[in-house]
């Protein structure tokens, strides 16, 4: 479902050229669960946010069910990301003047949905993602697991065909974190939404399918010894 190929990534800081990612190929199959692991400034985020459109490649191709989108307009490619992807990042990203609830329906709202439709849709995620009792408390209410699990409920909001988690248990202690995983395999599995996650974390791992490792760049299927 996603593809790339020579993909290379090069930021300029005034004079200064950092290259973050070198000539990747990587093919994404629908229905996988797939851990991107790597160091510090490997260019883990870097990767994700070119196959979730959120930045452009400065070489190469990406293809996303294949349609090639490396050369789209951020309208396009907006579009595209609101409707059929989903996002849920470190710092849980949540708007804190609107509920848990709300937060969950947003992205179906500007969707243009009715709001009948992603009210029901967003407390029912809710409610499987055991929050239930949370939906209308704002995110300075509730604990990091709690709002990463919220996070979680907003990326599906839209019945995204792919979700995109960076570090998503990073800033989490061991039992909120696997209560993520398991958000995140579970989403895997009884919908068989497409998981791209990256992760520092070896007991993340063991929920992978696959896992792919970034060295300066560059990308191996085998961890380095
Ligand atoms: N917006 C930017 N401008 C300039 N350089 C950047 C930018 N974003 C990332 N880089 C550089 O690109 C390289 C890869 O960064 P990236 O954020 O992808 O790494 P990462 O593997 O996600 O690291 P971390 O584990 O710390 O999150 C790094 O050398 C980084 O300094
Ligand atoms: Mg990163």
């Amino acid at each position: 479902m996603l593809k790339i190929e020579g993909l290379k990534k090069i930021y300029h800081m005034g004079d200064v050229i950092v290259p973050a990612l070198n000539n990747v190929f990587l093919e994404v199959e629908e229905g996988e669960m797939l851990c991107i692991m790597g160091k510090s400034g490997s260019g883990k985020s870097t990767l994700l946010h070119m196959l979730g459109l959120i930045d452009s490649p400065s070489k190469g191709k990406i293809f996303f069910k294949d349609q090639d989108v490396s050369k789209l307009s951020e309208s396009r490619r907006s579009k595209i990301r609101l409707s059929q992807m989903g996002f849920v990042f470190q710092e849980y990203a949540l708007l804190p003047e609107l509920t848990a609830v709300e937060n969950v329906y947003l992205p179906a709202k500007m969707l243009g949905r009715w709001p009948s439709e992603y009210q029901d849709r967003a407390a029912t995620l809710l409610e499987s993602l055991g929050l239930l009792d949370r939906m209308h408390h704002r995110p300075r209410e509730l604990s990091g697991g709690q709002q990463q699990r919220v996070a979680i409920a907003r990326a599906m909001v839209n019945k995204p065909e792919v979700i995109f988690a960076d570090e998503p248990t990073a800033n989490l202690d061991s039992t909120s974190g696997k209560q993520v995983m398991d958000a995140l395999r579970w989403l895997n599995e009884q919908f068989g939404t497409t998981i791209i996650f990256v992760s520092h974390d070896t007991e993340d791992k063991g929920y992978a399918k696959r896992i792919i490792y970034l060295y300066d760049g560059k990308l191996s299927e085998e961890e380095e010894g």
